[in-house]
């Protein structure tokens, strides 16, 4: 449940900054997104809201849980700490089309930086929270082209590990199965992601490619082996993601009483 909740906070910040806009639920918002399909953790959310509102009505706003909670998952998984300054405000506007930008896995390097630089999101935050990668799952269906047709070619990906592709053959039969993104420690927050990577071992064509881009490939390689930098890292780039476009003005936002519907 740890990684949903990262994810989450990563999918409402990448879409018109952390404003809780991937909740809201109604016809043609974010969350009815086709890249929004495998998100998972919304009840998380709206039990902690439940508890926080009968304590504190109308002060917590629904961006602030979902930063907070994505802080704590990471902890609890083994990642590290990180200040997370609260007074966010909600946004009351969510719209599908939008959050059909978050990448799924099967861009160009090029265009994850360049969706990631539109956030104001280095290189280095892209190859660092990618590393979010080392806990969690992916539905089948996320990566079953690569498996069987890539390109049309008919055949597998070329660029993934020979064992790894004949595990993820038997493993992949079923699009609606769960993978390990990372493959060899799935539930421990290490640099694992990376050294898959130089094996051959990334889940998702955009993992893998990240070794094999000349921008992205010395970050990979000085990541893997040293844990204690990711693990500053990682915090100091959820930092920066935590405060894309956040809404803090008097007249900015709201708190949403309900993280599913903005105020009336
Ligand atoms: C760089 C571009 C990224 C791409 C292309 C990408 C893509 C994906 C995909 C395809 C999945 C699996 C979806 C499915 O279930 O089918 C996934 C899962 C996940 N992603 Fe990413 N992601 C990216 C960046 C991030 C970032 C920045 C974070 C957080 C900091 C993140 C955290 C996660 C986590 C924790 C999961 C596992 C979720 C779970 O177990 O429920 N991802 N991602």
């Amino acid at each position: 449940m740890a990684a949903s909740l990262i994810r989450l906070h990563f999918h409402d910040c990448a879409v018109r900054g952390c404003d809780g806009s991937i909740l809201l639920n109604n016809a043609g918002s974010e969350r009815t997104a086709e890249s929004s399909k495998s998100l998972r953790g919304f009840q998380v959310i709206d039990d902690i809201k439940a508890e926080v509102e009968k304590k504190c009505p109308k002060t917590v706003s629904c961006a602030d849980i979902l930063t907070a909670t994505a802080r704590d998952a990471t902890v609890l998984a083994g990642g590290p700490f990180w200040m997370v300054p609260y007074g966010r405000k909600d946004g009351r506007v969510s719209i599908a089309k939008e959050a059909q930008m978050v990448p799924m896995g099967r861009e160009s390097i090029t265009s994850l930086i360049e969706f990631f630089q539109s956030k104001g999101l280095s290189v280095l935050d892209l190859v660092v929270l990618s590393g979010a990668h080392t806990i969690g799952r992916s539905t089948c269906g996320s990566i079953q082209y690569r498996l069987f047709n890539f390109s049309g070619s008919g055949k597998p990906d070329p660029s993934m590990d020979a064992k790894y592709l004949n595990f993820l053959e038997r493993k992949c039969r079923w699009a609606s199965e769960y993978v390990d993104l990372d493959g060899t420690t799935p539930t421990a927050f290490d640099t694992a992601y990376y050294t898959n990577l130089q094996d051959k071992m990334g889940l998702l064509s955009t993992d893998q490619m990240l070794y094999s881009d000349s921008r992205t490939s010395p970050l990979i390689t000085a990541l893997a082996y040293q844990p204690q930098i990711f693990s500053y890292q990682f915090a100091a780039s959820m930092v920066k993601l935590g405060n894309i476009q956040v809404l803090t003005g008097q007249d900015e936002g709201e708190v949403r009483v309900n993280c599913n519907f903005a105020n009336p």
